[in-house]
Order: C-alpha cells, then sequence, then structure tokens
C-alpha cells in the first residue's frame, strides 16, 4: 500500500523573473515499509524533495497524500506535528545540539509527541541502549566522534516510532566502520517494518536498498 503519493507536485525558489523551478508535475509514490534510494547530481532536489515529505517545506502546487489522505499543511506548526507523529529526520551533518547531552538531544525529539514525562525518560534510555551509547548519554555532541553522533541521530529520529525515516546523505560524513554501523540499523529498522528513503550519491549505499528512485532536474 502506498505510504506516500504525490501527485503533479511543483516547487520553486524565488518569485516573478528570479522563479527557479526544482520540481516540476512531480508524480512519486513511496509504499510503506519500503527502502528506497534517491540519487540525483548535485542541485537536481534531493533534498528539496525530502523537506517536502517531511513537511519542513511547502509546495507550490499539486497534492501530497500520507497514507491515502491528502496532507493541507498551512503553517509550520502543521509541518511540526506532522513530523511528530510520522517522519525521523537524519541528516549528514547530525544537526545536534552541541549545548545539549546525548541524553536531551533525544529527549527533545519527544517534546512534541502526547507521550507522558516518565515514558520519555524510558523511551529515550531503551533507544540509547538499542544503539549501543548508553554509555554517552551525560556527553555532549563536540566530544563525539563522527559515528557516535550519527547514532545519536539516529536514536533521535528514530525514538518516536516514525513510519518512515528520511535520511539525506547520512553516510556521507562518516569513516567505513560507522557508515557500515548506519546501513546495518537503517536494515535492521526496515526489517521491523519501517519504510527508509536515503538520499546518496554512493552506489554502493544504493545497491542495498529494495529500489533506486534517480531525480533528473526539472
Ligand atoms: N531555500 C532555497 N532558496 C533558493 N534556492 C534553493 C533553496 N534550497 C535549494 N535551492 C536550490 O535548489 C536546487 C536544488 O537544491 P537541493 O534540493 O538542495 O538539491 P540536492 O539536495 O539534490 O543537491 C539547487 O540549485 C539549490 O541551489
Ligand atoms: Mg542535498
Amino acid at each position: 500500500m502506498a505510504l506516500i503519493q504525490l501527485e503533479k507536485l511543483s516547487k520553486s525558489y524565488g518569485r516573478g523573473n528570479n522563479a527557479v523551478s526544482i520540481l516540476k508535475d512531480f508524480d512519486f509514490t513511496f509504499n510503506a515499509g519500503e527502502m528506497l534510494a534517491i540519487t540525483g547530481k548535485s542541485g537536481s532536489g534531493k533534498t528539496t524533495l525530502l523537506n517536502l515529505i517531511g513537511a519542513v517545506d511547502f509546495a507550490d502546487s499539486g497534492r501530497y497524500l500520507f497514507n491515502g489522505e491528502e496532507k493541507r499543511f498551512r503553517n509550520v506548526s502543521d509541518g511540526v506535528r506532522f513530523r511528530a507523529q510520522n517522519i525521523g529526520f537524519i541528516v549528514q551533518h547530525f544537526a545536534l545540539i552541541d549545548d545539549f547531552t546525548v541524553y536531551e538531544n533525544v529527549l527533545m525529539s519527544l517534546w512534541e509527541t502526547p507521550t507522558k514525562p516518565h515514558e520519555r525518560k524510558k523511551k529515550v534510555l531503551e533507544v540509547l541502549e538499542r544503539l549501543d551509547i548508553l554509555d554517552l548519554k551525560d556527553k555532549y555532541p563536540p566530544q563525539l566522534s563522527g559515528g557516535e553522533k550519527q547514532r545519536t541521530a539516529i536514536a533521535r529520529a528514530i525514538v518516536r516510532k516514525p513510519a518512515i525515516i528520511l535520511a539525506d546523505e547520512p553516510t556521507g560524513a562518516l569513516d567505513a566502520a560507522a557508515e557500515k554501523n548506519t546501513m546495518d540499523i537503517l536494515k535492521e529498522l526496515h526489517a521491523e517494518g519501517t519504510g527508509i528513503i536515503i538520499v546518496t550519491h554512493d552506489p554502493e549505499i544504493a545497491a542495498q536498498c529494495d529500489r533506486t528512485f534517480e531525480l533528473v532536474k526539472g
């Protein structure tokens, strides 16, 4: 069953004569539980597409259906609410908050969810244990290796148990061992039924997915 359907979606940046069209009448389907690689040249709109799927940014026209239901985001808080319920985001440079501990970085992911405080603590500790970073819970991001930062970022993305994880070049800044570890975790989540979309330049990463979708500009 389709989890995500985009129908004739269009997105441009800028206005009037300066408007640059990134996606035009774009159709796309993602099935529940799939593991999909999105490839394409730099500037082809891969990040733009993930941002539209994750409601970080909004399309100019077209339809977005999630679980068969049309989504009409009116403002940023609609997007925040939608993400809190459905989406886990992982980005190349981790986007951790340096003044927060590992524990707090993961905990903040539950702020927008209706989880009770004592349940939050339990959920965070469980996910830290799962990613083998429980012993790092009181450390701050600048004290971590790249692989440890990525595992913290993954913990933050999955603690809400999202239906889908959007990973934007998640292995781009990692060494080989940390890259394998990241892929192993994503594949494990996929085996449990979580949908995964990975933007990548790396054919070896794409080959580990069920399907590859190449984005061509325009
Ligand atoms: N907020 C923005 N304002 C204006 N142009 C943007 C913005 N974000 C991205 N772009 C432009 O849109 C194009 C697609 O960007 P992006 O989706 O980041 O591509 P990719 O992730 O495939 O490299 C690029 O030419 C980029 O410069
Ligand atoms: Mg990008």
